[in-house]
């Protein structure tokens, strides 16, 4: 099976399911945002979770893909950064328990978090991040021995916020002879580092992955379809989402629309990161171009089913298998 290396922001998510917005005010945190906070005030909002009963998951979006990877059997290695703390722990023994061997540097900061605000009835989320350590991850903590030996490289684009640690990283691992992915994360992300994430996807990545928005911002708001073909004439394969309408992917000459797999939905978080690892692990198989967004659409489908990001036993049976049945079919 071929390997796969990932580098991101390493993040614990805090999790709390909120009796009504009295919180939200309390901290100016808009309902169904996402918000950076200083480590003061990601304290004080820790604090007051702590009451309502929270639940601590593992997170992070390349740190997501790349825990998916290790359990579809690809040999999975993961660099981040954390802090000297138990939160810190608890990300590298989660990421262990599915097998991912870990290049997790400390610093003197805290560990990253996401405080995750789930609202009443429809499940609304609400973001408040404190990066912490995961932001002094720097060009030189790289060490390219990691690199070598690996067929796949995924970034995610969060990292942009340092644009010489990507760009050491995708060096590296391009002088290691892997094929590079991107997730761009997220439209401000893209918006906030247009010429750069242009110039890194034509120089270095080769299957690049974007939502709607995130496809919209790269291109000066074209639709999925025309964005497509932006970025697939940028590297070797593109992926637009869009969401419960599926995703489109192209390479080359070959387009194809792939229609969502059937779910019933509760939460949609983690559907990309899981996609992408779908994608991956397909791509590394040699399969072609279709079931590859096939695959991403089955294990998408799953994690939308749950709370969170992580896709329980039952359900990654039923994806695995589905899987098997999708390729048995392909080679009779
Ligand atoms: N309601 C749904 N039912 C079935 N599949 C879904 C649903 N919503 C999303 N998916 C699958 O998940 C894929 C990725 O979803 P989406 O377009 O939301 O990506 P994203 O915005 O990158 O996600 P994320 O918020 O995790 O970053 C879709 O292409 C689709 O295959
Ligand atoms: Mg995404």
């Amino acid at each position: 099976m071929k390997s796969i290396l990932g580098i991101g922001n390493a993040l614990t998510d805090i999790l709390a399911v909120l009796p009504d917005d009295t919180l939200l005010n309390t901290f100016h945190l808009p309902k169904g945002s996402m918000q950076h906070v200083d480590a003061e005030t990601g304290d004080s909002i820790w604090t007051a979770l702590k009451p309502l009963g929270v639940k601590y998951v593992a997170g992070g979006s390349a740190a997501n893909t790349i825990s998916c990877t290790a359990i579809f059997g690809m040999p999975s290695s993961f660099i981040g950064k954390i802090g000297n703390d138990e939160l810190g722990l608890l990300f590298k023994s989660d990421q262990e328990q599915y097998g991912v061997q870990t290049h997790l540097l400390t610093s003197e900061h805290s560990s990253g978090r996401s405080m995750v605000f789930v609202s009443g009835g429809n499940a609304e989320r609400t973001f408040a991040v404190y990066l912490g350590a995961a932001l002094d991850l720097v060009p030189d903590d790289l060490d390219p021995a990691w690199f070598e030996g690996f067929d796949y490289f995924h970034i995610e684009g969060y990292l942009v916020q340092n644009q010489d640690l990507v760009r050491r990283a995708v060096e590296l691992a391009h002088a290691a002879g892997c094929t590079i992915s991107l997730d761009l994360a997220s439209y401000n992300v893209v918006e906030s580092n247009l010429a750069f994430l242009h110039d890194i996807v034509g120089k270095y990545v080769d299957i690049v992955f974007a939502n709607e928005s995130e496809s919209r911002a790269f291109t000066g708001r074209k639709d999925p379809r025309e964005a497509l073909d932006v970025l697939a004439s940028l590297c070797r394969t593109a992926i637009v989402k869009v969401g419960k309408d599926g995703s489109w992917v192209k390479s080359g000459d070959e387009v194809y629309c792939i229609a969502p797999w059937p779910a019933d939905p509760v939460d949609a978080t983690g559907a990309g990161d899981t996609y992408a690892a779908g994608f991956l692990y397909a791509d590394s198989l040699g399969l072609p171009l279709k079931m590859c967004g096939e695959i991403g659409s089955i294990i998408a489908a799953k994690v939308v089913e749950v709370i969170g990001t992580k896709i329980d036993i039952p359900r990654w049976r039923a994806a695995k298998q589905e899987i098997r049945e999708l390729i048995a079919a392909y080679e009779a």
